[in-house]
């Protein structure tokens, strides 16, 4: 069990690290990252969004921010140790599956070898540090299996970005065994959570920014695998799993080098279409959407992850149901386009109310 009182204690004035903090994710990471206390430095190669969560909070002028690609060891191995921080979280990557089919060597080189240098490079700080590094779901070789993956279940992928993600684990498994054991101040742990949604996400390609954008230009958005189905989280669940993980690693020598995954119960996952008609009706929209007829790449259609472990070991679970996450998302984009909102108090609120849930 983790304390509110000692969640705060161990993040107070911590020095921490965010690679791909400009993103989805990385966006919200920082926020409640500086709600805690930290000292939060970023490292991202570009602001990948218009708009962008991360300028929508004005993150820019909260942290000290880098702009660098990771695939530049040289320069990436510089900052880290200019900055010595406490705790890595590693977010960045090419993180969109669409993409992986135009830009298949990005991908790889940004998601697996990029991952090994932040590794690498953190390997010659001279204090303590904590490395949470975040691959993916898909991580795991597809077999459409009803059950979830666990951790030890069979990596691989049928496209680059899956590929790239299993490779990442199993280079940086290998890094471990050849080096970490012997490291006495660097410990890491690599983290595979899926299909994360929440307010704040304008990427291409993906489920809710694409209904949104549509939504506010008053069109159908065009729904692609209606059936498919997800581990639908909020984004909160899963930051917070990691956020709770880096004060366990800290802790215990012996999660060094582990995997977690952080998912819902797999047994209560969702298909596209609960989630739109969810949104949708959320939004007082009627009849507006539209099916995409085939998906022009391979898409898994059931992904479930088993995190048991992470309960075992870390008391960590999903909280929300499908229904407060609709309610977490539509209230964050109704407030977004309500003219001058406060989009940092608001997301600040959201996470407060994330906390009470958790730590109630
Ligand atoms: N969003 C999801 O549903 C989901 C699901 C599973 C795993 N993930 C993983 O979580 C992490 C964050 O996802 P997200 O949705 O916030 O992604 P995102 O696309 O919103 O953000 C990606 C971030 O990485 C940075 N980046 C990309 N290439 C880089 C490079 N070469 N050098 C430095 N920075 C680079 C971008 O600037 C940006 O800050 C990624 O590793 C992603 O693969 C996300």
């Amino acid at each position: 069990m983790v304390k509110k009182i000692d969640f705060y204690k161990f993040y107070q004035n911590k020095k921490v690290l965010i690679t791909g903090h400009t993103g989805f994710k990385g966006s919200w990471l920082t926020t409640w990252l500086l709600n805690l206390g930290c000292n939060v430095v970023g490292v991202s190669k570009n602001i990948p969004t218009k708009p962008s969560n991360f300028e929508n909070l004005n993150l820019k002028k909260k942290i000290k921010n880098y702009y660098l690609n990771i695939e530049n060891y040289k320069k990436l191995k510089k900052i880290i140790l200019k900055e010595r921080p406490n705790i890595i979280f590693h977010l960045a990557a090419q993180s969109i599956i669409s993409e992986s089919f135009t830009s298949p060597l990005e991908t790889v080189n940004t998601n697996t070898q990029g991952s090994l240098n932040v590794l690498h490079a953190s390997s010659f700080l001279n204090n303590k540090c904590s490395c949470i590094m975040i691959t993916s779901d898909k991580c795991y070789f597809n077999l459409e299996k009803k059950a979830g993956y666990k951790e030890n279940s069979l990596l691989g992928g049928q496209d680059m970005y899956s590929g790239s993600k299993a490779a990442a684990e199993i280079i940086l498994q290998a890094y471990y065994h050849s080096f970490l054991k012997k490291n006495k101040n660097l410990r890491f742990c690599t983290v595979r959570a899926g299909n994360v949604i929440g307010g704040g996400d304008w990427s291409k390609n993906r489920l809710i920014p694409d209904i949104m954008r549509s939504w506010k230009k008053n069109l159908k958005p065009k729904i692609k695998n209606p059936k498919s189905v997800r581990p639908w989280q909020h984004v909160l669940e899963p930051l917070f799993g990691y956020l709770k993980l880096a004060i366990f690693l800290n802790k215990n020598e012996k999660l060094n080098g582990e995997s977690f995954n952080f998912g819902p119960n797999f047994k209560k996952t969702y298909t596209v279409m609960q989630l739109v008609k969810l949104l949708q009706k959320n939004l007082n929209k009627k009849n507006s959407y539209s099916f995409k007829k085939k998906s022009n790449f391979h898409e898994t259609k059931i992904l479930k992850l088993n995190s048991q472990k992470a309960y075992k070991k870390l008391r960590w679970k999903t909280l929300l149901n499908l229904d407060q996450i609709g309610i977490f998302i539509t209230n964050w984009y109704k407030i977004y386009f309500r003219k001058n909102s406060n989009m940092y108090d608001f997301t600040i609120k959201q996470i407060k109310e994330y906390e009470k849930k958790t730590f109630n």
